[in-house]
């Protein structure tokens, strides 16, 4: 919906990202579960994910990623209006892992907060951002999505251990009105977001909230473990990322066609698979690096984004569609002309 009150779309001036060193390879899974590199490989796609070590946190991995997209953009932290971080494994429950990112990267006092919607938690978040932009409100808009989700995991559990991996990613929004060496409109050019709590059950974390506050017996009861019905969620996954990718094409009155890359959570390499399938993309114009990172939830999108921008597979003017599912279950799509 366009209005006239609306500034300039938020145009992506910087993308950043940021992998822990430490490797765990299927392999290396295999020692911890009754598993094996086949299976995970065949039925993820995944071979290998990051692990934040201990002490490594959320707004450290999002701080560094902020850095590199800074850097890319040419702004300083020091001219940022709003940082948003889209996040389901803060620091601590509170502060923010925004108020702790604009610490760290010597930010003024802007405002600072964290969107979370697991896994579709960048889109919410880019959705948020960009609408301080188009109002006007915010000019250079700081969006991460980070999180350390192997934290969180039952490793005697191989229905969940073996899908997510830790990261960070990060994008500079500016409110630069351009137009591409074609003439056409850069930036957001739309987004869609949805959730269905009643899809809760899903996907969830039922320790450590006001629900079950921490203690000697929610620890005990492996209540601050992912849970999840993984059918449920890869069925909602390839339904609902396609539905978002649609609505997002329809409001930037665009067709799969004119899209240069489908940028989509990485979640399972078969749910990509459907997904491609679904759309009526080739899967060349599929991004995908699940086998290298895993599941990085809210960090999965900016990841793969910032790698193919650096490698100079995505280029000035080209459209990319973003689409993203996780707990809640939320999803999103949006489309972005670079
Ligand atoms: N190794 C070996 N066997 C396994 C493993 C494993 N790691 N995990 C499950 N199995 C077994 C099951 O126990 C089951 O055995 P059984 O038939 O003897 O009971 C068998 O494999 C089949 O289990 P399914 O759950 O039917 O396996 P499926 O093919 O659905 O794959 C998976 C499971 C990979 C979790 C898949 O459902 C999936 O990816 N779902 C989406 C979940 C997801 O992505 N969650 C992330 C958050 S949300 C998001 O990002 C979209």
């Amino acid at each position: 919906m366009s209005s006239p009150m609306l500034a300039a779309r938020a145009r992506i001036l910087g993308t950043g990202h940021f992998l822990p060193t430490v490797v765990r390879t299927n392999r290396e899974i295999e020692r911890l579960v009754d598993t094996s590199d086949t299976w995970i490989t065949e039925r993820t796609g995944i071979r290998e994910r990051r692990l934040a070590p201990d002490g490594v946190t959320t707004s450290d991995m999002g701080a560094l990623a902020a850095l590199a997209a800074l850097d890319m953009a040419g702004v300083r932290a020091s001219e940022l209006d709003l940082i948003v971080v889209a996040t389901v494994t803060p620091d601590m429950p509170m502060p923010s892992a925004a108020a702790l990112v604009q610490h760290k990267i010597g930010a003024k006092a802007c405002p600072a907060f964290d969107v979370g919607a697991a896994c579709a938690g960048f889109v919410f978040a880019l959705t948020v951002a960009e609408q301080f932009v188009r109002t006007g409100k915010c000019h250079r808009v700081l969006v991460i999505g980070g999180d350390t989700l192997t934290k969180f995991l039952d490793w005697t559990d191989r229905k969940t251990c073996v899908l997510f991996g830790d990261g960070a990613g990060a994008v500079v929004l500016g409110s630069d009105a351009a137009v591409d060496g074609k003439g056409r409109p850069r930036g957001v050019l739309s987004t869609s977001l949805s959730t269905d709590g009643s899809l809760v059950p899903a996907l969830y974390i039922p320790g450590g909230g006001s629900a079950h506050p921490p203690s000697a017996e929610t620890v005990e009861r492996r209540l601050h473990f992912i849970r999840m019905n993984g059918q449920e969620i890869f069925k909602h996954a390839v339904k609902n990322l396609v539905s978002a990718s649609r609505a997002a094409l329809d409001e930037a009155e665009m067709t799969t066609a004119g899209v240069d890359w489908v940028c989509a959570h990485q979640a399972n390499k078969r749910i990509l698979d459907q997904v491609a399938i679904r759309l009526e993309t080739t899967p060349e114009r599929m991004l995908s690096n699940i086998d290298r990172v895993g599941n990085t939830s809210s960090a999965s999108i900016p990841i793969l984004l910032d790698e193919n921008v650096r490698s100079g597979k995505i280029k000035d003017g080209d459209a990319v569609l973003m689409s993203a599912l996780g707990a809640g279950v939320s999803w999103g799509g949006a489309v972005v002309r670079m």
